[in-house]
């Protein structure tokens, strides 16, 4: 086929998958819910008319081989994630996953098994724990998290058999010990505005941004809004504000190494006429540098702290999640950019500010990422667009990687 009629062919597959989703209109697809078991479905379909052996595993990642080709100590693993944010973009995750299914039909004979995988949880947003399809693989994930419950009082491992999927045999999904871990590539929409700024399409990742993701939970004393004197008031709302506030003030005077944002907020009782006694708020700090994440994961606590007490008010810190920054492999990326000079672009260089699996896969070894370029950086959002010029080169990159891999 050729790599027009290729991409033809993935941008067909990624409108399908967008359409599945549990909302009527924009795209959510969390982690094991019916939008995701009928992605696995339709995944399925493509697999048996390539000829393509696909298993859904325990954590319902989906796993898919060339049967022809797998017997290999050396397993080289290639994909992305399937889930979404809340009113999402189409490309981000299955982009990188459909590239990677694209590379198995190829059906090259390779010195090493090559699986694709589309992780089950990247983003996280149903249980707040991001990376659980590729946490089971690697075999670091938390049993502790499998109590977690959703927003509808359901618990992860109920998701998870609901799911299909088996939570007391979560070790079956994991990477086999018995077997080599050659590397691991992901393709994926950069998410910002480097490559796009530098006009060129595709881009080699240096390292992913360390992330620190907690829960603050502020609480004080509901009352009536139109009888407690201001003086008299201990607001949950108003102090989970004030942090708000001086947070984005800390991470302005860091902005040339940190990201900060709170994106989900449960206010009780949440009536207008009502004095918040809880306001329970996500905290999400980013940053490549080390010292500066855990300077800033120091902030929040004391500032946090700070506040509720000037207020009269509870405080707790919830760590939901907290990812050291990943560098990707010398090697793997010396490929990648011999790859994309084979295409006549310039192989330039971009950290990542997102996360991605390939910062979990690293536990494995050897783990690489080429961005996309998307236009003007958006993403998690409908607006995020990718050209299908841009996925052709990405394609041709990922072509020269796999052929000339010794
Ligand atoms: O939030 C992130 O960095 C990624 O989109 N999961
Ligand atoms: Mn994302
Ligand atoms: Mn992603």
């Amino acid at each position: 086929m050729s790599h027009q009629s290729r991409v033809v062919a993935l941008s067909s597959r990624l409108e399908q998958i967008a359409a599945l989703s549990e909302t009527p209109d924009g795209i959510f697809r969390p982690f094991a819910s019916p939008s995701a078991e009928a992605c696995v479905q339709l995944v399925g379909e493509w697999c048996r008319d390539a000829h393509l052996s696909m298993r859904k595993d325990a954590i319902g990642n989906i796993r898919i081989h060339d049967p022809n080709r797998s017997g290999a100590k050396r397993k080289f693993f290639m994909g992305s994630h399937v889930d979404t944010v809340i009113n999402a973009g189409k490309y981000d995750g299955v982009l990188g996953f459909l590239m990677a299914l694209d590379q198995l039909e190829q059906k090259r004979d390779c010195p090493f098994d090559l699986e694709v995988v589309g992780f089950s949880d990247e983003e996280g947003v149903r249980y707040g724990t991001a990376y659980l399809g590729s946490s089971v693989l690697v075999g670091n994930f938390d049993r502790d998290l499998l109590s977690k419950m959703d927003d509808l009082g359901i618990s992860m491992s109920q998701a998870i058999s609901d799911f299909g999927g088996d939570p007391c045999a979560l070790d079956k999904a994991c990477f086999g010990t018995e077997n080599e871990f050659e590397g691991y590539l992901e393709v994926h929409l950069e998410q910002g505005p480097v490559l796009a700024a530098s006009q060129v399409p595709v881009g080699v990742v240096t390292a992913i941004a360390g992330q620190f993701r907690c829960t603050l939970c502020f609480q004080g004393k509901e009352g009536h809004a139109g009888t407690v004197p201001m003086d008299h008031r201990k607001d949950a709302g108003l102090g989970a504000a004030e942090f708000a506030m001086s947070l984005e003030r800390y991470a302005l005077s860091r902005s040339h190494e940190m990201v900060a944002t709170m994106g989900k907020w449960t206010v009780n009782p949440n009536a207008s006429n009502v004095i918040p006694s809880e306001a329970k708020v996500s905290v999400d700090l980013r940053s490549s540098n080390e010292s500066a994440l855990s300077q800033g994961i120091e902030f929040i606590k004391h500032t946090g702290t700070e506040i509720a007490e000037k207020r009269g008010l509870a405080f707790s810190l919830r760590v939901d999640q907290m990812n050291p920054s990943v560098p990707m492999s010398d090697e793997l990326k010396m490929r990648l950019a011999t790859a994309i000079a084979s295409t006549g672009q310039p192989p330039i260089e971009t950290r990542s500010g997102a996360g991605h699996d390939a910062a979990i896969l690293s536990h494995l070894g050897p783990v690489a990422m080429l961005f996309v370029r998307c236009r003007e950086g958006i993403s998690h959002s409908p607006e995020e667009y990718v050209s299908s010029e841009d996925i052709e080169v990405a394609m041709k990159v990922c072509d020269h990687f796999f052929e000339h891999y010794e």
